[in-house]
């Protein structure tokens, strides 16, 4: 396929732009509409391939989905429901809904296979599978369970106290579904907070769950009834936009309507430490979720050290405030990011392989990255590496590098974001 030629010829960046529905929300709207009784209508869906699988796999369960736009109907009855599929499910590129969905399928009594892209191939599915295993679900694949081809049989669960090796809200919520299936309570304990849509999504949907400190514990048996879901913004969506106003010359950007959830903001607490003119104006009216509109401007920035109980909060925004990192004055130092190498791709690779071919100075480090700025960063060849938040993050490079930049497998992109190009081509002057 033939490399996208980044357009580079502008003064700045100016006007709005409405970012597509958050992901992570978008696919927990499927799946709780479909674990729910009722009609659960979702507005703001985000039509990214990964959420498109999402929804495959569920009609594959036996769950009508009817889709308008970005608009969906739901029509739920409850985990009893859901359908032993006749064909393999498909997961595409998604992480979460492969992750998610095995929770679900952990308490159900018929068998199901599991596969995915090549990414997903070679993503670690132990940690989910390893606590739904306890909880009495019977799980295989490749690897010794590790690696897709995965099936399931699901089982009659009992719920279990369970400390998460790593920070994931994917391996938490996976948890927490198995666990509104299971006999007694589920808890789980976190190393460091994760994203709660899970947790949220539960209680707007009619449900109880506590949640103290790092603990979350859930009873098992309860039912739960249809809503409307209205997803915001996704604020890792945004991330590329406030990055790129902070570091193009003469920009200014207004982004409506992101999602503020606290457990997903932390690359605007970074922004502001290194010295962004941003400013976030949250919404009155809150319901599940927060949101808000957010401007900002160009920005004379300082290198800042990333690490510890931040790095759930913008794990997925690391590639991003590592471009953000090579126009800032000084060295950034980020810590405690292994995460990053389970991710779509390596992400301490091919983030500093990749931004290290357009001249930036960066290192990797066994758990993250160091990067000195400034960098004038020049052009070049480079490649997506089929992960969507590396494609976008070399578009929004190649707004500030002094030569043409070509990316390759720009495809990526549209399994979070179709619309990325037409929406900052229509910010630039
Ligand atoms: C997600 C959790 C995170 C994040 C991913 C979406 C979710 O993954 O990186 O993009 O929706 O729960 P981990 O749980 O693996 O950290």
């Amino acid at each position: 396929m033939a490399a996208r030629r980044l357009d580079k010829s502008i003064s700045g960046l100016t006007g709005s732009v409405k970012v597509p529905g958050d992901k992570s929300i978008s696919h927990r709207s499927v799946m709780f509409g479909a674990i729910a009784k009722g009609t659960t209508s979702v507005t703001n869906f985000l039509l990214g391939d990964d959420c498109l699988s999402t929804i495959a796999c569920f009609r594959k369960l036996g769950v009508s989905i009817e889709q308008k736009g970005n608009q969906l109907q739901i029509v739920g009855n409850s985990f009893d429901g859901l359908k032993e599929p006749a064909d393999v499910l498909d997961v595409g590129n998604s992480g979460t809904t492969i992750r998610l969905l095995l929770g679900v399928l952990a308490g159900r009594p018929f068998h199901a296979t599991l596969i995915g892209d090549e990414s997903i191939g070679r993503r670690p599915m132990t940690r989910v599978a390893k606590p739904l295993a306890m909880m009495g679900a019977d799980i295989d694949g490749r690897c010794g369970g590790e690696f897709t081809p995965l099936s399931i049989r699901g089982g009659n669960l009992t719920g279990i106290d369970y400390h998460l090796p790593v920070a994931s809200a994917q391996v938490k919520s996976s948890i927490l579904l198995a666990g509104l299936q299971a006999e007694g309570i589920t808890t789980v304990v976190e190393p460091s907070k994760t994203r709660d849509h899970t947790e949220r999504m539960i209680r707007q949907f009619g449900g109880e769950v506590e949640e103290s400190g790092l603990t979350v514990r859930i009873k098992g048996g309860q039912s739960l009834t249809a809503s409307k879901v209205e997803v915001p913004g996704d604020i890792s969506s945004a991330a590329f936009f406030l990055a790129a106003a902070a570091i193009t010359p003469n920009s200014e950007l207004l982004l409506k309507d992101v999602g503020l959830n606290p457990t997903r903001t932390g690359m605007i607490d970074v922004l502001k430490e290194m010295g962004a003119d941003i400013t976030v104006m949250p919404h009155d009216t809150e319901g599940y979720e927060p949101s808000g509109d957010i401007i900002i401007k160009t920005s004379n920035l300082k290198g800042v050290e990333i690490k510890g109980d931040i790095l759930p909060r913008l794990i997925d925004e690391i590639p991003i405030i590592a471009l953000v990192a090579t126009q800032a004055e000084g060295t950034t130092v980020i810590k405690d990011a292994h995460e990053l190498k389970v991710k779509e791709t390596n992400r301490i690779d091919t983030v500093v392989g990749e931004l290290a071919k357009l001249g930036a100075s960066i290192e990797a480090t066994d758990d993250g990255m160091i990067i000195h700025g400034k960098s004038h960063l020049k052009g070049g060849i480079v490649s997506s590496h089929g992960d969507h938040r590396i494609g976008m993050m070399l578009a929004v490079a190649a707004l500030i590098c002094k030569d043409e930049v070509f990316l390759e497998r720009d495809e990526a992109i549209s399994v979070s974001y179709p619309g990325f190009f037409k929406d900052l081509y229509s910010v630039m002057k």
